[in-house]
């Protein structure tokens, strides 16, 4: 059957039918917002390169904490922003190290909230990476040691759960971490906190302003020994493959607007919830372009959080997230 009985456009009509047959709905439920703790007293202080986004020191974090919880998001990703780096990135599993003391303060602030750790160590080692250095014993090169570095990120894991965290997210691309962790957390008792697995993570550009907001650019090489070449597609099955296959819960995909296709993969392939993580150069091109009055940001906002769904997002990692909450109020 064709034109003339056919016509697509009877079902576009008028708001009301459009809203009858939308196939994707973002809601407040789908999205978590990232927040960056800091050492120090007083501190709300503006990323340069993510406006709109800051940092907090712990005694100011009750404000972002009770704006989020008003708005009804339901998790946050913590990041934390040491004040002391060094090869082993010892300040990331510390007791009393900045993500520790935030998830107990946050946790006494509302309970409720979910707080999603992102494991890793570039943040914390003094050459930004996300895992120890090791030399090649014949051509002396530098690269991270995997099975070295694993052990770390298991000790910051489940001194992340024992601090409260309900959902570990380990985001350091080495090899057998799921497993590592997971056996981790189970031995300390922990066998019920899930982990969201940086499943599929490109060795990407769009982590920038990201960068600059945690002190972690590498301070030599780059990261593409371990994240994935941003051309491979195929790839991204056997990243996912062996997480599940070592009890990962959740399935990320990171970038996430360059990087639909493998969402829409990782979704038809696998039936773990999938997670887009829209990473903080995506958010800082479209506050650039809006600050500029070059597009109408609320609408390219959702725009984008739509097509993630329809992708095959079930979750958006996103820095809009309270924006998108606002927009979802109205
Ligand atoms: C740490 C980590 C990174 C991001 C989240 N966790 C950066 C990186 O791998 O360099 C990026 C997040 C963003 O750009 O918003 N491994
Ligand atoms: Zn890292």
């Amino acid at each position: 059957m064709s034109f003339p009985i056919v016509r697509n456009r009877r079902l576009r009509g008028n708001a009301a039918i459009r809203n009858l047959v939308r196939e994707n709905h973002v809601t407040v439920h789908d999205v978590v917002q990232p927040i960056f703790v800091t050492h120090g007293t007083n501190i709300k202080s503006e990323i340069a390169s993510m406006p709109g986004v800051y940092h907090f020191s712990l005694d100011r974090v009750q404000e972002e904490i009770e704006e989020i919880t008003k708005l009804g998001i339901q998790a946050i990703l913590l990041f934390g922003v040491p004040d002391h780096k060094d090869a082993k990135g010892t300040s990331a599993f510390m007791n009393d190290g900045i993500v520790q003391q935030a998830t107990r303060l946050i946790k006494e602030l509302n309970p409720n909230l979910l707080i999603i750790a992102d494991t890793c160590l570039c943040q914390f080692t003094d050459t930004g990476h996300c895992g120890v250095i090791h030399h090649h014993p014949v051509t002396g090169q530098a690269d991270v040691a995997n099975d070295a570095s694993l052990e770390l990120l298991v000790r910051t894991a489940v001194s992340q759960a024992k601090a409260g965290a309900d959902i570990i997210a380990p985001s350091n691309m080495m090899d057998g971490y799921v497993h590592a962790i997971r056996s981790g957390l189970d031995e300390a008792g922990y066998e019920n906190t899930p982990i969201m697995a940086y499943s599929v993570k490109y060795a990407s550009a769009y982590y920038g302003p990201f960068r600059d907001a945690v002190d972690s650019t590498p301070q030599f090489g780059d990261r593409k020994t371990y994240q994935m070449d941003p051309a491979n597609g195929r790839e991204a099955l056997r990243e996912a493959e062996s997480d599940v296959a070592e009890g990962a819960d959740f399935l990320m995909v990171k970038p996430a607007l360059a990087y639909m296709d493998i969402i829409r993969m990782l979704k038809d392939n696998f039936d773990l919830p999938v997670v887009a993580y829209n990473v903080s150069a995506e958010y800082s091109m479209i506050k650039a372009a809006a600050m500029q009055g070059w597009v109408n940001e609320e609408a390219i906002v959702m725009e984008t959080m739509t097509s993630f769904k329809r992708a095959g997002a079930d979750i958006i990692l996103t820095y809009f997230a309270k924006d998108i909450a606002r927009y979802l109020k109205k």
